[in-house]
């Protein structure tokens, strides 16, 4: 293992390290994994913490399994990034400590402003939000005005004060039907993948912006049809930010809660899971006697066959958690003007999942093109 160090500049007393594979990413880093006597101190530490500061952990799937499971352990939640919004605004806590990626905290600031949100580390960023700069989106959306701006959440604030509704991957499908349904022309951004699936599904007309992510993107369609080969009985779940290739060989499409939901509701004991590998945890932990083996992301020359996991992702740790409550460094902030600009389409999406959820007519919420 590489063993050279760097030090969060924000938070000082978190070893990093470059990831034992650096791949392409020569900026990756990753906290040094702690001892079993200093994750066992790290976690009473932040147990503590937790409660002296009426805080609670909102996790994502993707990061390490300790963050997950400590989230889950002392009242606080593990989930997509849907119910990470959802979670962080409903819960009485005066502080949330978001494990994920840089989206999730701004979105819970967005929701909650009175809330103090704290992140492990404020570089853990993402491809797509990466990848669609304000300036450049705000000139598109310009070019386009007859059209109605769909973001999904893996953006910025000021990307999503731009947006007329906001989605994630397990709510985009019925949001995008229901404004197809009333008429609607839809801009969508950034991710295209997940564009183009809501498109074939949907037929909506929808002009895209050229975003991706960087996990999703690299399974390999023509590996994971020689994997079923070898897995003849294996199911095939894929994240819908994965390539139209290999979207079209999933027995499921989701989102990552609905991955999970997927793996335990299926019949089969063997599954091929194409999204990120810190899923793993959960599909295991969920799924005892079944075996989940991770798509491919390289060809067969490879010596490594799947890199599945996010470098963002990989940047929380035990030791950032603990630190930003002990220190309450790395608070994420959002203008105040721009929070409310911002909060609309996600309000918006909020509300159309939880009338969704109750059974009620979702599509009552959106307005006739015309009556907007
Ligand atoms: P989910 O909303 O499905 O959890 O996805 C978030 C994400 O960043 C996937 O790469
Ligand atoms: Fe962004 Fe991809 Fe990482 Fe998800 S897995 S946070 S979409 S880069």
């Amino acid at each position: 293992m590489n063993t050279a160090t760097v030090t969060s500049d924000r938070v000082i007393d978190v070893e990093y390290e470059q990831p034992a594979c650096p791949t392409r990413h020569a900026w990756a880093r990753v906290p040094v994994e702690p001892t079993p006597s200093q994750r066992a101190e790290l976690k009473d530490r932040i147990r503590r913490l937790l409660k002296e500061r009426n805080a609670v952990m909102v996790s994502h799937y993707y990061v390490h399994p300790d963050l997950q499971d400590l989230a889950v352990e002392t009242g606080g939640i593990v989930s997509d990034s849907l119910e990470m919004a959802r979670f962080g605004r409903d819960h009485p806590a005066t502080t949330l400590v978001v494990s994920g990626v840089r989206f999730m905290g701004e979105t819970a600031k967005i929701l909650s402003p009175e809330k103090t949100v704290l992140m492990p580390d404020l570089d853990a960023n993402c491809s797509l939000d990466l990848g669609c700069p304000i300036d450049a989106f705000g000139a598109f959306c310009d070019a386009h005005p007859d059209r109605t701006v769909v973001v999904y959440a893996n953006t910025s604030a000021a990307v999503k004060a731009r947006a007329d509704w906001l989605v994630t991957s397990s709510c985009a499908l019925d949001i995008v039907r229901a404004l197809k349904d009333k008429g609607h022309k839809i801009l969508w951004a950034p991710d295209k993948h997940l564009g183009g699936y809501i498109q074939r599904e949907t037929g909506a007309d929808m002009l895209m912006w050229n975003g991706s992510c960087i996990v999703h993107d690299e399974f390999k369609a023509l590996e994971l049809e020689a994997l079923k080969k070898d897995h003849p009985g294996a199911k095939v779940l894929v994240h819908p930010e994965s390539p139209a290739e290999v979207v079209a060989l999933a027995d499921a499409v989701g989102s990552t809660s609905a991955i999970l939901k997927a793996a335990r509701e299926m019949d089969a004991s063997e599954f091929i899971v194409a999204t990120d590998k810190g899923m793993m945890h959960m599909l295991r932990q969920q799924n005892p006697g079944k075996v989940f083996i991770e798509a491919p992301t390289a060809g067969n020359s490879a010596t490594c066959k799947s890199c599945a996991h996010c470098p963002w992702m990989a940047m929380n740790g035990l030791a950032g958690v603990a630190s930003v409550l002990e220190t309450g460094l790395n608070q994420i902030h959002v203008d105040a003007a721009l929070i409310d600009r911002a909060r609309v389409p996600i309000d918006r999406m909020l509300a159309f999942t939880a009338a969704h959820k109750a059974g009620w007519d979702a599509g009552a919420l959106v307005p006739d093109i015309g009556a907007a």
